[in-house]
C-alpha cells in the first residue's frame, strides 16, 4: 500500500467471522467512521472479505475466491497453468515443498498446490494478506471437495519473504515469484481489478528486485521461476536459464543452483 493510500476497514452487514477491532489491530487499517472519506474500502460482506477503490465503483469490489469458475478453468486448461506449471519443472511428485514468494490474491500459487505441490505463500501487504487469509477461510469450508483439498496445501504467511525464505526448513525446493502487477488498459474487468491493485499497492512495486531474486536464488535447491509480462526485460537483469513464453507472460527459469548449502548455519 502507498503510504499516501487512505483505506478504512468496516462491516458492511454485520456478516464478519471475527471482531472487526481485532482485524483493525492486526492489519493496522482503521475502523471507517461514517460520512468519513477513503480511497480504499476493504469490508465484510455475506461473510466475504472484499476491497473497493472508492474513486472507481464501476470496477467493483474484489475478493479472493478460490471456488471462482473461472479459476476452476484455469486450473484445467492446458495453456497458461501449463506453462507455469511447465516452467516449475513438476513431475509426479506430490508434496514438493514450493515457496510462492509474492503471494498476491493467491490465484497462481492456487495452481501450484493443485498440482500437489505444498506452498507457503508470502505475502508483504497486509491487505492483500487479510484478503488471502479470508479466501483460505472459506475454502477451507467450501462445499467442493477439490477445494478444499487444493487450500489444505496452501500455508500463508504475512510478511516479506526476503526476510521470511531462509528461514524455512525443509528449504523449498522451488520459488516462485511474481513481483508486478503489470501494466495494463482498462478493458476487461479483470483487468480494472488488477488496475485496482497496482493502485493500492503503489509505490512498493519494484521495490528490493535484487535482494529477492539473490534471496530466492539462495533459497531454492532446484529452481527459481520468475513470472514477467511477455516482452520485459528479466528481473533484476539477470539472464535466466531458459524462458517459456505465454500468452501475456514469459516464464523466466534459473536452475544449477545450490541444494547443499545450509542457509541457516
Ligand atoms: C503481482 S502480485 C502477485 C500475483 C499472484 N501471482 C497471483 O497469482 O495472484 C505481487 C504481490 O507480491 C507482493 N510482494 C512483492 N514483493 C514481496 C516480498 N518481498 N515479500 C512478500 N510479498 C511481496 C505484493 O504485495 C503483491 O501483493
Amino acid at each position: 500500500m502507498s503510504s499516501s493510500a487512505l483505506v478504512r476497514l468496516a462491516d458492511l452487514d454485520g456478516s464478519a467471522p471475527f471482531p472487526l477491532p481485532e482485524l483493525s489491530s492486526a492489519t493496522g487499517i482503521p475502523l471507517h467512521q461514517a460520512d468519513e472519506p477513503c480511497e480504499f474500502l476493504l469490508f465484510y460482506h455475506n461473510g466475504s472479505l472484499w476491497i473497493r477503490q472508492m474513486s472507481e465503483p464501476a470496477v467493483g469490489a474484489i475478493r479472493v475466491d478460490f471456488e471462482d469458475e473461472a479459476l476452476y478453468y484455469r486450473q484445467r486448461r492446458q495453456t497458461q497453468p501449463e506453462a507455469l506449471l511447465k516452467a516449475a519443472g513438476l513431475k509426479q511428485e506430490q508434496g514438493i515443498p514450493v515457496v510462492d514468494a509474492t503471494a498476491g490474491l493467491g490465484l497462481d500459487a492456487f495452481l501450484l498446490a493443485s498440482a500437489g505441490c505444498q506452498v507457503t505463500l508470502f505475502e508483504r501487504s497486509p491487505i492483500l494478506h487479510a484478503l488471502l487469509n479470508d479466501g483460505l477461510r472459506r475454502a477451507a469450508d467450501s462445499e467442493e471437495a477439490r477445494v478444499r483439498e487444493v487450500a489444505s496445501r496452501m500455508h500463508l504467511q504475512l510478511g516479506d519473504s526476503i526476510a521470511g525464505m531462509p528461514a524455512l526448513s525443509p528449504r523449498p525446493d522451488l520459488v516462485y515469484l511474481d513481483p508486478m502487477f503489470p501494466q495494463r488498459r482498462k478493458t476487461a474487468k479483470v483487468k480494472k481489478h488488477m488496475l485496482l491493485l497496482q493502485q493500492l499497492l503503489h509505490g512498493q512495486q519494484g521495490e528490493a528486485e535484487e535482494q529477492l531474486l539473490a534471496t530466492a536464488l539462495a533459497c531454492a535447491t532446484r529452481r527459481v521461476v520468475v513470472k514477467r509480462p511477455r516482452l520485459a526485460s528479466p528481473l533484476a537483469g539477470r539472464k535466466p536459464s531458459h524462458s517459456l513464453e505465454g500468452k501475456s507472460s514469459r516464464f523466466d527459469v534459473y536452475t544449477g543452483l545450490h541444494p547443499a548449502r545450509d542457509l541457516r548455519a
